[in-house]
């Protein structure tokens, strides 16, 4: 039988762009997309293959794009739709892919659409939106006790209708309504438009809360205070009808239809939280959903072999072939994954490692190839909403307990580029860059980090390229290797394709681990340290030496 070649999207490599903060080329000291286009041969020689792009559709900025007020349209902030289609010629002409990130879940309340749904009971736009009387009597309370995901009542009163409008977020960005089927048609032409100009696929925004329940039944309570990554709740309330609904998930199957209608066929990625067997869903019953969605547990975990095993095998189990993982260790809303390891790089590139030889598409956040950590902001003053919010609670400590920073802003600084002012963010050294940028740039940035062979960029490029040229890394089966008692301190498997087995050991601990290898003569193809000593074959006594720390891949 002969097998059925992966598709691109399989084995791909994802790198996120937050667009304000990777490249400024007017010097106003925002990012934008003429910037992004400078950057495109950094991308290409890091090897990474394809660049989603956080949101850059006209919005007000307020939740800084995720707020959306025109879905046709590129906000001048970033540039022109001819800056966008150069974008797209410029990824394409590097043989790279280009996702766009949609917001389908939710406008901003400043979309015309919503204005218009605003404005009257009658207004054709009025069930565009999901839009209740409060509860009786007196309608002054909230339709039901659904609380939005960051706390509070998800509804908004407007006076001038005397109703209740819906939203799962923030009270600015109210959920569209899909059991209106116009409003599901324009958004699947707002898919096509982008589609036809040439992009490769799509990160959907809380794709879990498309639909709610049509009874708008209320939610249970949970112990939950905190959003945990495999269950969806938070602020005591248990998510049961207002996400994960079986509508959302026949939604997906449209969804993919959609995709399937272009040669090669496009991505979907969806951002869902929840357990599981609830992400498995997304995939559709025969795989006929979304192409797959973001697993986040890797985001919260301490540096632990085992923990990781754990995780890995009931993802293994969960979404066998031919369903595509992914691997996520940071992205806009969460911590930066160095900052976990108290920005130890032998870690990090223990975890890159790691990353970038399990089964399935591994996604990369901007910075984080060069060890770009967290920066302080303080909550009242930040840019991002959230923390602004979080500013206001009783306990400081409160919102750290949640899986949201206290501000995003803290992972969302500007990309540092060299030693310059600004990190050589901006093309204008005096510009007040919009967010500052880290104190440390003098030290983690990429133009150091190119002409050290040790560093943490130099691992990324070496690593993608070992991935790139061994078709196991890209398309082989995963298998655990048994090492018994290490098993706990050491977390070893292969990578099995029809012609070739590739075995990938990584050393969680401080201290050197002598191991029997499989092979008769194994040969190295790569080591976390750079320096390392290729293994002799002809001195090799059947064990290979792990150094504290190490990761190593051989064959
Ligand atoms: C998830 C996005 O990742 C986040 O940045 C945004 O604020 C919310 N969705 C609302 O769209």
């Amino acid at each position: 039988m002969v097998e059925k070649s992966y598709e691109w999207w399989q084995k791909t490599v994802v790198y996120q762009v937050y667009p304000l903060s990777f490249k400024d080329s007017t010097g106003n000291g925002i990012g934008d997309l003429a910037g992004i286009i400078e950057k495109l041969d950094y991308l290409k020689e890091l090897g990474v293959e394809t660049i989603w792009f956080s949101p850059f559709f006209e919005s007000p900025q307020q939740d800084h794009g995720y707020d959306v007020t025109n879905y046709r349209k590129i906000d001048q902030v970033y540039g022109s739709m001819s800056d966008f289609d150069k974008l797209v010629k410029e990824i394409h002409d590097r043989n790279m892919k280009i996702v766009l990130d949609l917001v389908l879940n939710h406008t901003s309340n400043k979309h015309p659409w919503f204005l218009e749904s605003a404005s009257s009971k009658d207004n054709p736009k009025r069930d565009w939106y999901i839009w209740r009387d409060g509860k009786k009597p007196g309608g002054k309370k909230p339709p039901n006790n659904w609380k939005s995901l960051i706390g509070g009542s998800a509804w908004r009163y407007y006076k001038n209708t005397d109703q209740w409008v819906y939203f799962h977020f923030l009270p600015f960005q109210p959920d569209l309504n899909y059991r209106n089927s116009e409003v599901k048609e324009e958004m699947f032409d707002i898919m096509r438009f982008w589609l036809d100009k040439g992009v490769d696929g799509f990160r959907l925004d809380i794709l879990y809360m498309i639909y709610e329940d049509k009874m708008l039944r209320n939610n249970p309570f949970t112990w939950n205070l905190t959003l945990p990554d495999n269950k969806p709740a938070s602020f005591f309330q248990y998510h049961k009808y207002d996400v994960n609904r079986p509508e959302t998930f026949e939604f997906t199957i449209e969804l993919r239809k959609l995709m399937e209608e272009y040669e090669p066929e496009r991505l979907l990625v969806g951002e869902i939280f929840g357990p599981i067997e609830y992400l498995r869903k997304y995939y559709g019953p025969n795989n006929n959903g979304l192409h797959m969605v973001f697993l986040f547990e890797f985001t919260s975990i301490p540096f632990n072999a085992k923990k990781y095993r754990k995780i890995i095998s009931r993802i293994e189990k969960a979404l066998a072939v031919p369903y595509t993982p992914t691997y996520v260790f940071g992205n806009h809303d969460r911590d930066r994954y160095i900052s976990r390891l108290k920005d130890d790089p032998y870690k990090a590139k223990i975890l890159t490692t790691m990353q970038l030889t399990l089964r399935g598409v591994p996604y990369i956040y901007y910075g984080e190839e060069i060890g770009m950590s967290d920066v302080k902001f303080s909550l009242k003053t930040s840019e991002d909403p959230l923390g602004r919010r979080f500013s206001k609670f009783p306990f400081p400590q409160a919102g750290k307990l949640l899986r949201f920073s206290l501000t995003r802003d803290r992972c969302r600084t500007p990309m540092q580029w060299n030693k310059e002012p600004n990190a050589g963010f901006s093309s204008n050294p005096n510009a007040k860059t919009w967010l500052k940028v880290s104190d440390n740039y003098k030290e983690i940035n990429v133009a150091k980090e190119e002409r050290d062979p040790s560093s943490l960029l130099n691992c990324y490029k070496r690593l993608l390229k070992v991935r790139r040229e061994n078709i196991a890394l890209q398309e082989g089966i995963f298998e655990f290797i048994e090492l018994g008692k290490l098993n706990k301190k050491c977390l070893a498997y292969k990578r099995i394709h029809d012609t070739q087995e590739i075995f990938i050991y990584l050393n969680f601990s401080n201290k050197e681990i002598l191991l029997k290898t499989p092979v008769q003569k194994p040969k190295l193809v790569f080591s976390t340290l750079s320096n390392r000593k290729a293994l002799n074959p002809n001195a090799y006594d059947g064990n290979i030496k792990l150094l504290p720390l190490e990761g190593i891949i051989f064959r």
